[in-house]
């Protein structure tokens, strides 16, 4: 039976409860259903609503559902019940009785499931926060592993300066260090409880709702009646934060897919996490990462739709919002898988140290060099760089990288060049002169390196 069943004469037409009914997709939150209602069952003896022992025995019925509710989750979807929080209840009649009918005095679904889906943000941010956490170790452990790993660098996909491996992960470990901080502060913001807001105009029972809320965990409770049972701003900011780690991810898996590639083939991936052709036999397809890439629409997607459906809505709880629950799920599910899955391509992953080397020192990716060389020599650096230019096309004409054009080559383009000018032109000279802060020097690389572990080892620790 519905919950407000009294008003009506007819019974629902059933296209129209399958349209409105919740429950296949909200019983996500019956955990934080049955926790909130623990914690508003203590409110309720506060004000004499409830009495110590009908409050004892209510508290243990719902323990028991909670049991079996973590024994098996979906036995929930055989219900036809209308939503998480019918069920919960009905659950509760059926346990405890008449009692049971008490438990929603005071309170309004809308305060509920304001609190339930705060409740559920909270639990998991913490798991996504270790995810991304989780994903960062994996990176700097890959960094690591192949620290001796040169790589081209590109700027429009155009071979530009070499880096090495390991500084292309920790660009990636930087990235998720930022998702990481706007995810624990969109956890803070979102700390503070909705329950004891009723429908909209706050409960007319008299209820501490500091108290409750400390006693469901939350930092405090919320100021204002009217915004806490209509504000999402929290489900907004969850699915923003997946949004930009998405972006994150979806950028690594491009450059990983490049990577991968025939043509590059800097790194291999594992049999794991690749799959064949039905028609060629000879094709190894990177689909975990091609799947992270496209999984980065949906998420984005999905908080575009959630701010459409809160966009224009008048205060204060409107059906409306019933459809913030599937896209905030399913973006937060897609962001985990798609954190879960790069830590697996990271596991097994080969870096082809020899084709890595060779593209370094192709593509005139030393050019840079020349020109300071120049600058070093006296020449403004807009004249050096007009100088390596032409020679940089003479050097194509010829087919010769530029450390092997020889010395009166070199002088046709500048008479200061010296035989100096070879060492400065070799990759080694090329990466070590990089140390300034968040230079590709091997010596700034082993202190990020050394700075990532201790920050994630501490953070292990905490
Ligand atoms: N199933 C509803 C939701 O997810 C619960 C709140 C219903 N409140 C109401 N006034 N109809 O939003």
């Amino acid at each position: 039976m519905a919950l407000w069943g009294g008003r009506f004469s007819q019974a629902a037409d059933t296209r129209f409860k399958q349209f409105n009914d919740s429950l296949r997709f909200d019983y996500r939150l019956a955990e934080q259903d049955i926790v909130g209602s623990v914690g508003w069952s203590r409110a309720l003896v506060s004000v004499g609503i409830l009495s110590v022992d009908e409050q004892a025995r209510l508290e243990q019925a719902l323990h028991s559902l909670l049991a079996e509710v973590q024994a098996d989750p979906e036995q929930i979807l055989q219900s036809d019940a209308e939503d998480i929080h019918s069920w919960v209840e009905g659950k509760l009649i059926a346990s405890v009785g008449d009692l049971g009918k008490k438990l929603h005095t005071g309170r309004s679904r809308n305060d509920q499931v304001a609190t339930d889906l705060k409740l559920w943000c909270k639990a998991q941010g913490q798991v996504l926060l270790n995810s991304i956490h989780q994903l960062q170790q994996a990176l700097v452990a890959a960094a690591r592993v192949h620290q001796s790993a040169v790589l081209p660098g590109y700027t429009h996909l155009q071979r530009a300066q070499p880096v090495t491996f390991s500084h292309w992960a920790l660009a990636y470990v930087e990235m998720l260090e930022r998702d990481f901080s706007r995810l624990q502060d969109a956890l803070a913001r979102l700390n503070l409880s909705p329950l004891g807001c009723g429908a909209l105009a706050g409960t007319a029972y008299a209820i501490d709702r500091e108290v409750l809320a400390l006693d469901l965990g939350f930092a405090g409770a919320t100021r204002n009646s009217l915004d806490s049972v209509s504000d999402r701003d929290h489900v907004v900011e969850l699915m923003n934060c997946a949004s930009l780690s998405m972006v994150h991810l979806s950028r690594f898996a491009e450059d990983l897919i490049f990577f991968n590639t025939g043509e590059a083939g800097f790194v291999e991936l594992s049999d794991k996490v690749t799959s064949g052709s039905s028609l060629m036999p000879q094709k190894k397809n990177p689909d975990a990462l091609e799947l992270i890439r496209g999984k980065a629409g949906r998420v984005v997607g999905a908080q575009m739709g959630m701010m459409m459906t809160l966009k224009a809505l008048p205060l204060a709880y409107n059906k409306d919002m019933q459809e913030d629950k599937e896209g905030l799920f399913d973006a937060l599910d897609s962001w985990h898988d798609c954190l879960d899955m790069a830590c697996l391509v990271l596991e097994d992953i080969k870096v082809n140290q020899a084709r890595t080397l060779a593209a370094a020192q192709g593509g005139y990716a030393n050019a840079t060099e020349l020109a300071d060389y120049l600058v070093a020599k006296g020449i403004p650096f807009r004249e050096a760089h007009h100088i390596v230019g032409e020679a940089v096309v003479f050097a194509i004409q010829v087919a010769k990288p530029l450390e092997e054009l020889s010395l009166s080559e070199f002088q046709q383009f500048s008479p200061v060049v010296a035989a100096d000018v070879y060492p400065i032109l070799s990759l080694e000279s090329t990466l070590a002169k990089r140390v300034a802060k968040g230079g590709v020097a091997p010596e700034q690389i082993d202190s990020a390196l050394v700075y990532m572990e201790q920050h994630l080892a501490q953070r292990n620790a905490k």
